[in-house]
């Protein structure tokens, strides 16, 4: 641990995303000694792997901010190292080498699943991890997926429009479904990122599909005709096509089961039919009818939002890790510190923020807030403490050294850049990310 110097409070902020890299940051500025471990070689989270590929601008424009942040000599960086039960090391292990804090920004890397019988056919992925898979995020870019050429892809959001612009216009498939449980009054998706790939909607379908359910959704408060401009508002920006996929929406249609042929390959999606009934207060109640459908698919790609990873070894709760309801730290009214719900106690000294405290929710601005905010808290905590005595620097430097595997560090991490720069020009790309941590790793013990 050659940047991190021996002495004092040192706190660690586990994970590498735009939350943890900007609380890092706040916190080192602060004065506050700070190693950052990073499961992941290259740090940047969902905003190197997760923002589409193709935003190359948006992507570059926010590797400088994190370069910025990155630089500021309190803060040390340790990449290949993943915290939790199944782990290099527990969380518990990191408390006791004496980290004044620990503040979790680990992202929301839990996948979740329904429960819902086939979800584990041929054929039937989380988005998340096709997300990790095409943005090159080892070992997802390693692992083979099978994609068919009819997809359906449950939820309406923006990840989902992600998912259906990838399976258009790399995949060019031939048809896509996006299966909303409500109606098209509540669809998520942005018209910005829907202008992506609308040009292959099937609009006649898409009409259809309007007239079938026109006489439910009036008839409980719907306003059908705004929903079906703001969908078709996308139309007369939207990008030029390069594929003939035909994509449409199912509306009203919740997964129930996914059912496979002999080989265990996914080959249809069944759906149970939703209505909107009217409450008497007038508000609107989602409902199954009972009615179930079969679509004829041979992908299905759950696109509902992710969860938190359990194995981290925190308590969760409805939206993320466990939070403790009456704070003592709040900032903005919300609470940053780690919960134990059984219990009925906070854990003390173990903060979290960003996707790791809300899971799935908001941008990257949201996610910097967050992080920045997650580190006032942890301020905050930290001047309620006595001058620390622990030697962390000395137990963190012993532990990295008994690994058996290479860590990370900022030269490390702009030597990758560095190459992948090289390879980018060379090859005239506008950008090349190494696919292998193996890759990585050789180039780095090769140097
Ligand atoms: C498909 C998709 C596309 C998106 N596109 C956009 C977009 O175009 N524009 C936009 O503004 N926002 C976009 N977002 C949202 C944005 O990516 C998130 O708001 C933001 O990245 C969340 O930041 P975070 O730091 O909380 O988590 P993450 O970005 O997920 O970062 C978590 C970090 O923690 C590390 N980690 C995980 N587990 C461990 C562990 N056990 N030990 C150590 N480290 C660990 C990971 O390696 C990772 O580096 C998108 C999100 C998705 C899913
Ligand atoms: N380009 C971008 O800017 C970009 C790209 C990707 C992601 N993001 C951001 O990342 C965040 C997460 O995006 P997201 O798309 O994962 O989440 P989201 O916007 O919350 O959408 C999730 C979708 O899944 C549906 N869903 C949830 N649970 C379901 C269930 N049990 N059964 C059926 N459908 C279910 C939701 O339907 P209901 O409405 O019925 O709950 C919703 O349509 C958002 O803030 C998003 O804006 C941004």
């Amino acid at each position: 641990m050659s940047d991190v110097q021996q002495d004092g409070r040192v706190v660690a902020v586990v994970g590498a995303g735009p939350a943890g890299i900007f609380a890092a940051g706040e916190l080192a500025q602060q004065g506050v000694r700070v190693v950052l471990i990073n499961r992941d070689v290259k740090p940047g989270g969902l905003a190197e792997y997760g923002i589409y590929p193709t935003k190359y601008k948006m992507k570059e424009g926010l590797r400088d901010q994190f370069r910025k942040v990155l630089e500021h000599p309190n803060l040390a960086y340790y990449g290949n190292i993943t915290i939790g039960e199944q782990g290099d090391l527990t969380l518990k292990g990191l408390q006791e080498m004496g980290f004044s804090a620990v503040l979790i920004t680990a992202g929301a890397q839990g996948t979740k699943w329904l429960g819902l019988p086939g979800e584990g056919l041929t054929g039937v992925y989380h988005a998340k991890d096709l997300v990790y898979h095409y943005n090159s995020l080892p070992p997802f870019s390693e692992r083979p997926f099978a994609i068919g050429q009819r997809a359906a892809v449950i939820g309406v959001g923006n990840v989902m429009a992600d998912i259906a612009h990838w399976l258009i216009h790399d995949k060019k498939i031939e048809q896509v479904t996006a299966v909303a449980r409500r109606g098209p009054g509540d669809v998520k998706f942005t018209k910005k990122e829907f202008q992506g790939f609308a040009r292959n909607l099937d609009v006649t379908a898409f009409e259809a599909e309007l007239a079938r359910l026109r006489p439910m959704l009036t008839a409980a408060n719907q306003d059908v005709d705004k929903a079906r401009e703001f969908i078709l508002s996308a139309l007369p920006k939207a990008d030029p096509s390069d594929s003939d996929t035909r994509f449409g929406f199912r509306f009203m249609a919740s997964p129930v089961a996914m059912h496979g042929d002999a080989n265990g390959q996914v080959q249809a999606l069944e759906v149970e039919e939703t209505a909107f009934t009217l409450r008497p207060d007038g508000s609107v109640k989602l409902q199954g009818t009972g009615q179930t459908h079969l679509l004829e698919v041979d992908t299905v790609v759950f696109a509902i939002g992710d969860s938190v990873d359990a194995q981290l070894g925190l308590p969760l709760d409805y939206s993320g890790f466990a939070k403790n309801p009456h704070p003592q730290f709040p900032i903005e009214e919300a609470s940053y510190e780690a919960y134990d719900a059984q219990k009925g106690e906070a854990l003390p000294g173990i903060f979290v923020a960003g996707w790791s405290r809300e899971a799935s929710s908001g941008l990257v601005g949201v996610a910097r807030k967050d992080g920045r905010n997650g580190a006032q808290a942890v301020l905050n905590y930290l001047a309620t403490l006595p001058p620390s005595a622990a030697n962390t620097a000395e137990a963190w430097q012993g532990f990295v050294a008994q690994l058996s595997h290479p860590v990370v560090e900022k030269a490390d991490w702009k030597k990758l850049e560095a190459a992948e720069a090289e390879i980018a020009s060379g090859r005239g790309l506008p950008e090349y990310k190494f696919a292998s941590n193996a890759e990585m790793l050789a180039l780095l013990e090769a140097e």
